[in-house]
Formats: C-alpha cells, structure tokens, sequence
C-alpha cells in the first residue's frame, strides 16, 4: 500500500516529495476584484510546511466567473504579480504550488457580479434558495470561457505556479455543462453524454495548448469532479464513471474526487458495495492518480484513503492545525487538534472573512 511519505513523479515530469496536499478552500480574503492580499499569502504559508503539493482555492478565470466576494480571481495579467508572491510563498515552503481555476457559472449572484446576470450552460436555476435564473451562454461565449481557461494557465505557469487544477466539481459551471439538471441546451453542447463532455474536452485542449506553447518546466494539469447529483435530472454515479473512462485516457496528471467523507456510499444501488474512493479507484485501472479527500483528521484516515487513491488531500483539519502534516511525518500524533472543527474554529485567530464563512458552513452546508 502507499505510504503517505513516498515521493511520486506525474506524468507531466514533476516529482512531489509526498502523498499529502492541501484541499482547495477558498479563504474569502481576497480585495474586491480578486488581487491577493497579504493574509491570504501568510494563511497558505503557514499551511504549506510537510505537503506534497497546495492547491489554493478557487480562481476565477474571468470576471462572470466570480462565486462570491473575497474570491481569488486569475482573470487578467496584472494579478501576476501577487499570484507569483503566493506561489513563492508555497514553494519556498517545499511543496508544489498548485492553483484551482474556476467559473461559478450559475452558483453566484448579481450582487456578487456587481449586477450583471450569473451565466450558465442554460437558464435554468440552481435548486437551492434565491437561487438566480443564469442567462444561457452563447456559442461564441462558450468559446471565449474555454479560451479563459488556456489564459488562466497562462498566467498561472507565468506566476511561477506548479500547476493548475480544473474545478470539474462541487455544481459550478464546468459541471454545470456535464449535468443534464443545468444543461439542457439542443445544439452540439447538450444532449447526449458525449455533448455534454465535449464543454470538458474542449477546455483540456485549452489548458493542454497553454502548457504546451507556455511552460518552460514541467506543469501539472488536474481535474476536481463530483461523483453524483441529488437533482433529477442529474449527474448520477453511472454518469460519472462514465466520466472517468474519458478522463483516464487523457493527458491529466491527477483526477481529484470531491468529498465530505473519504467512505461515503455512492446513492446508486449499482455502485453499493463498495466506497465512491474504491470504485473511482478501480475504474481509473492505475492510468492516471487519484486525490482522495473527506475528513481525514488523523494517520488511520490517511492509510484508509492511500489504500484507493495515490494522495490524501486535507481540508478542515489543516485550518485548525497548520503544521499537522509536520507532526505526522515526526510522528507527533498526540498533539494533532482532535476537537470538532466548529470548536476549534472558534479558538484559533482566522481572519474574519474565513472565520464567517466557516461557522456559516456549520449552519448550512453550502456548495464550496
Ligand atoms: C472553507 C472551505 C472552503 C472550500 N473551498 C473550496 C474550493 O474553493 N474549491 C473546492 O474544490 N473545494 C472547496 N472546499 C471543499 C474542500 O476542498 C474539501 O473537499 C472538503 O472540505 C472536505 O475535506 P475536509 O473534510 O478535509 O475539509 C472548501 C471547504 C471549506 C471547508
């Protein structure tokens, strides 16, 4: 079985020295359009220290694309300069640099977008409360997002970043394209299965083109997806094994599954008997890495993920507990933060955007 502590070179070429990464989480402290601030840059640096590899929150690829205030944003060139400063910070850190590009599609807001409408694959909206009605994309803004995609990387690789990892998951827009609940579009973007991949197709060869004309050193492309929908219609289990099976024999050097809780059950009676992890696992047949992820708080939740999935990437536990993986390689295992995360929260100093958005976590749960 993977030990959390063995290096690992991905197809790309890069080698990360360990198992263990950063879950992306958006920390909400970024200025209003999206530059970095210099809390942000200490909140990573400080949680950087023992990972194989940061993946940060969430970063807008364009403007439209913004989910909520305080966001990351990688939409223009002059965030290059503060995106290289947090990449640095990463790295200088010893862990790989990696940063999640993203667009909200439906899942924002007009006061978020400073009054202009949400967009979507169609204009349907979310089920969830006061969720807006998105304006369906056209052809020609359809081609321009996926553009956005190929100049996030860009940007990504020209701010030193390690790599890139394509938010696939948790209902924004780039599942919102996969889902038959969001995209009920007639034309050569929805329908079948094979149409509603093609929006993911299209923005792999965006990123995959950027690499290639851009990055003078190897770069890590991943990909973050949500096993299964609870709408109807919607991504079902079978949809997205589907998914995986296309994935797998792509250039990608990681595929990261989105989960709460690394042992969940997927809804499917077909797909009971075992974890989401073990049948994600096995349907990639060992083509292509896994990140499993879902609250691992201690090294008997590591050794149960690394036995389905390549890496373990850690959430909550390393905003309550900083240098957790520190202690877990100097095997320090009685001194992890064990309390539950609500209370832990409430202990430590985390800037108050963070702060907020995480209690609000505990009395909702909303879609991150
Ligand atoms: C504060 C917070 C922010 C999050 N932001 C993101 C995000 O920007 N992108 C993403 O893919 N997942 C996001 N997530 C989900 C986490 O990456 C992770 O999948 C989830 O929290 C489960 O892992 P954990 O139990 O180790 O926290 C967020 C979670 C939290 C708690």
């Amino acid at each position: 079985m993977t030990q959390f502590n063995e290096q690992i070179t991905l197809s790309s070429g890069t080698t990360l020295k360990n198992r263990l990464m950063l879950s992306p989480m958006t920390t909400q402290l970024s200025f209003y359009n999206g530059v970095i601030t210099e809390d942000e840059i200490t909140y990573y640096a400080q949680r950087a220290k023992g990972l194989g590899a940061v993946i940060t929150g969430a970063a807008n690829v364009q403007d439209i694309g913004k989910g909520w205030p305080g966001e990351l944003s990688i939409a223009h060139d002059e965030m290059i300069p503060r995106l290289s400063e947090l990449a640095k910070a990463i790295q200088g850190e010893g862990a790989k640099a990696i940063v999640q590009i993203f667009h909200g599609g439906r899942m924002t807001s007009r006061a978020t977008l400073s009054g202009e409408q949400p967009v979507s694959a169609s204009a349907v909206a979310a089920e969830r409360p006061d969720a807006e009605t998105p304006r369906e994309l056209s052809e020609e803004e359809i081609l321009e997002t996926i553009q956005a995609f190929g100049d996030a990387t860009r940007r990504a690789i020209e701010a030193g970043f390690d790599g890139v990892e394509l938010h696939g998951a948790n209902t924004y827009l780039i599942q919102q394209f996969f889902s038959p609940h969001s995209n009920r579009r007639e034309d050569r973007w929805g329908g079948s299965l094979e149409n509603r991949y093609r929006f993911i197709d299209e923005l792999l060869k965006s990123v995959f083109s950027a690499v290639d004309t851009y990055a003078k050193k190897p770069f890590i492309v991943g990909y973050r997806f949500s096993p299964e929908e609870f709408e109807t219609p919607g991504i079902r289990f079978e949809d997205t094994i589907w998914l995986l099976e296309q994935l797998r024999e792509t250039k990608l050097d990681y595929l990261h599954v989105s989960l709460n809780t690394y042992d969940r059950i997927a809804r499917s009676e077909r797909y009971s008997d075992k974890t989401i992890l073990e049948y994600v696992h096995d349907t990639l047949q060992g083509k292509i890495p896994l990140v499993g992820v879902g609250s691992i708080r201690n090294r008997n939740d590591v050794s149960r993920v690394l036995a389905h999935a390549e890496f373990a990437a850690v959430g909550q536990q390393m905003i309550v507990d900083p240098e957790w993986a520190v202690k877990l390689a100097e095997n320090r295992d009685e001194e992890f933060v064990v309390k539950p995360f609500e209370k832990a929260y409430q202990e430590l100093y985390l800037p108050s955007p963070l702060y907020n958005f995480l209690k609000a976590r505990y009395q909702t749960t909303p879609n991150v």
